[in-house]
């Protein structure tokens, strides 16, 4: 990734550069006597740094056309037409003792040449920093500035101005500086979110599906309550009651955080459930003058549940309250949070575990250990990192040949690496699913992506094992006063090869009804109005992210391929994707199910689902922070609309 943020720099410094050659190359000395030094300079740096971008560009071939060919693409034609330019300019058109009317001429088409090759190679660095439409918009002003420029030099002089040239530099600054502040006021206000925007209506990708599927309406995600949500006599319903509220809660080290709890704990309550029963959760809301929502993330509810303020139901006003009833149908480990304003709202506490015991597990059994570690991180992004409260080490007592089963879950947006050395042990479940016939590994080192879990399991032995998070850490000893030991970390596990094949009703080589791409990518620019940096899908941000359509039945392929410089945790509502492949190379490991996808910097992966679960679904990166600055877009299927709204004119604001 050096390479991407090395070009995006070079990209960053031609923009003062082609200013330099701009201002350098089209002053009245230039247009008089040929190019001025400084002109020759800057434009020299302007042509080295294309150079180097087409470099860049080439060196990113072997990650595939996506990463190297906007690049290539926008690069090589600026740098031809710069180069010529160049060549061409620095030729004399006429030296000082030239006639008068000549060197003018020589000097307007100069001047014109020169705007073309500073213009398109900082249309090519825009492409870059900004996105295509930002690119577009500077081709746009060049072409604007130089049409100005023209007029301007039509002016009459002011007696005794002199020669035919450009009035004096302050004027010529002044138009300048006004015409990029206005260019820049114009983005920031074209960035501002619609107070209020539906669901439906709006751009969509039909994945090459039949157009009448654009079509929109018709059932309301309301309505989409799910079939087996009634209270059947045999199946045992799980009731519980979350109150969203205030409270300090105070981290082992004495540090005291202003949180927002369930129950005025954080994390909160772990729901545990059985397989098959039906789970009722009360939300009430008793914060103050917030909305809260809760969702469950990794389980595939009925989409009126899914909780996502906006989309599948209002926030839950203050005061007021809401109850979500779906069936726990596959064991596993979830877990549950707030999709109000949940960049702010999971990271100030308001999320806990869900856990799903299979139908046939004792609900105590004392021969095992069952623990849900979820790492958290206070503050901001590189506030205290903790499991649960404790961002030190905290020490358990677990008698040796007990059955260890440890739930990981990352809150956070960035994948945080856990580490497990002291005992053999196994990588039973990834995000809920079971993995096939996971083999023993002599340690384990995982890292889990934003919004993920893993679980572990193994027999403990007579000796301590520890558990390391990136920071905190949990040893398991026999008699609970064992300290970390100081084992080497063990190779990262890769689960595109971990486990054994297994059958799947769907694969790498299935036919698809719907393939759709996703192109991640990081630019400078403005969202609702303030500078940011833009995390992107196909180049857009939410709203205004095509909404991918499904019909009930589906099988879908979508490919995400992460052009940014970060990770993106994306996450699917509603739905297990199955990857099919990453970089190109199929998984040759157990079926890997996810609903929440870590694709690293420069990493490209496929996946496929089968839509069998209408509503409309958020699919967005788990990077909350990044979900916030847009990075966010909906799974719509025919036939399902949406009642709700979401923006500042709304109580709805779901990231
Ligand atoms: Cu864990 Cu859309 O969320
Ligand atoms: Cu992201």
């Amino acid at each position: 990734m050096w390479v991407h943020y090395t070009d995006m720099v070079i990209a960053l410094l031609q923009l003062p550069a082609a200013v330099a050659v701009w201002w350098a190359g089209t002053g009245p000395k230039a247009s008089a006597a040929g190019p001025s030094r400084a002109a020759v300079v800057s434009f020299a740096l302007l042509l080295g740094g294309a150079a180097l971008r087409l470099a860049a560009g080439a060196l990113m071939l072997p990650w595939g056309w996506e990463f190297a060919g906007p690049r290539l693409v926008f690069v090589a034609p600026a740098l031809v037409v710069a180069a010529t330019v160049y060549l061409v300019w620095l030729r004399p058109a006429g030296g000082p003792s030239d006639e008068l009317p000549v060197r003018y001429r020589s000097g307007q088409a100069r001047v014109a040449a020169l705007a073309g090759a500073v213009g398109v190679v900082l249309v090519a660095a825009m492409a870059e920093l900004a996105g295509t439409s930002a690119a577009v918009a500077t081709g746009l002003a060049v072409l604007g500035a130089s049409a100005l420029g023209w007029a301007f030099r039509k002016l009459p002089r002011r007696p005794g101005a002199g020669q035919a040239g450009w009035r004096p530099a302050a004027a010529r600054a002044a138009i300048g500086v006004a015409l990029v502040l206005a260019v820049t006021a114009g983005v920031s206000a074209a960035s501002v979110l619609p107070a209020r925007s539906g669901m439906t209506g709006g751009a969509v990708d039909t994945g090459g599906g039949a157009a009448e599927h654009q079509h929109l309406g018709g059932r309301s995600v309301t309505e989409l309550t799910g079939t087996d949500t009634a209270a059947a006599g045999d199946a045992a319903v799980d009731r519980f009651t979350l109150t969203a509220q205030e409270a300090t809660v105070r981290l082992d080290s004495g540090e005291q955080v202003a949180a927002w709890t369930f129950n005025g704990v954080t994390p909160g309550p772990q729901l545990l459930v059985r397989q098959g029963d039906l789970v009722e959760v009360t939300l009430v809301n008793r914060l103050p003058g917030v909305g809260v929502t809760l969702h469950w993330h990794g389980v595939d509810v009925p989409n009126a549940m899914d909780g996502v303020a906006g989309v599948t139901q209002d926030a839950v006003a203050p005061g007021a309250s809401f109850v979500y009833r779906f069936r726990a149908v596959q064991a596993g480990t979830y877990w549950y949070h707030s999709h109000e304003m949940s960049s702010v709202q999971v990271r100030r506490g308001l999320f806990g575990a869900l856990v799903v015991l299979p139908r046939d597990a004792p609900v105590r059994d004392d021969d095992t250990v069952d623990e849900t570690v979820l790492r958290h991180i206070w503050g901001n992004e590189d506030g205290v990192a903790t499991l649960g409260l404790a961002s030190g080490v905290q020490r358990r007592a677990v008698p040796p040949g007990r059955q260890v089963r440890l739930r990981l879950v990352n809150t956070d947006g960035d994948p945080a690496t856990f580490t497990l050395t002291g005992a053999p042990v196994r990588v039973a479940a990834i995000d809920g699913t079971d993995v096939h016939e996971p083999g023993v590994l002599p340690g384990a080192r995982i890292l889990v992506g934003g919004g993920a879990r893993y679980d572990l399991v193994f027999t403990m032995p007579d000796q301590p094992v520890t558990l390391r998070a990136d920071g905190p850490a949990i040893v398991y000893s026999p008699h609970g006063d064992a300290g970390p030991d100081s084992a080497a970390a063990p190779p990262v596990l890769d689960p595109a090869r971990y486990g054994t094949p297994a059958a799947t009703a769907f694969g790498a080589d299935s036919h698809f009804d719907r393939r759709f791409t996703l192109r991640l990518d990081e630019r400078l620019g403005f969202y609702d109005g303030r500078p940011a940096v833009r995390y992107t899908l196909n180049d857009a941000t939410f709203p205004d992210v095509p909404m991918l359509m499904v019909s009930d039945g589906d099988l879908v392929e979508v490919t995400y391929v992460n052009r940014s410089g970060q990770h993106h945790p994306m996450h699917l509502h509603g739905h297990h994707m199955l990857v099919l492949s990453r970089d190109g190379r199929t998984t040759t490991g157990s079926p890997w199910w996810v609903d929440t996808l870590d694709v690293g910097p420069g990493e490209t992966y496929r996946v496929a689902f089968r839509a069998d679960n209408p509503g409309m679904w958020m699919d967005h990166c788990h990077n909350l922070e990044h979900a916030a600055s847009g990075m966010i877009l909906h799974l719509g299927y025919t036939g399902v609309t949406s009642p709700f709204q979401t923006g500042s004119g709304t109580v709805n604001h779901p990231e």
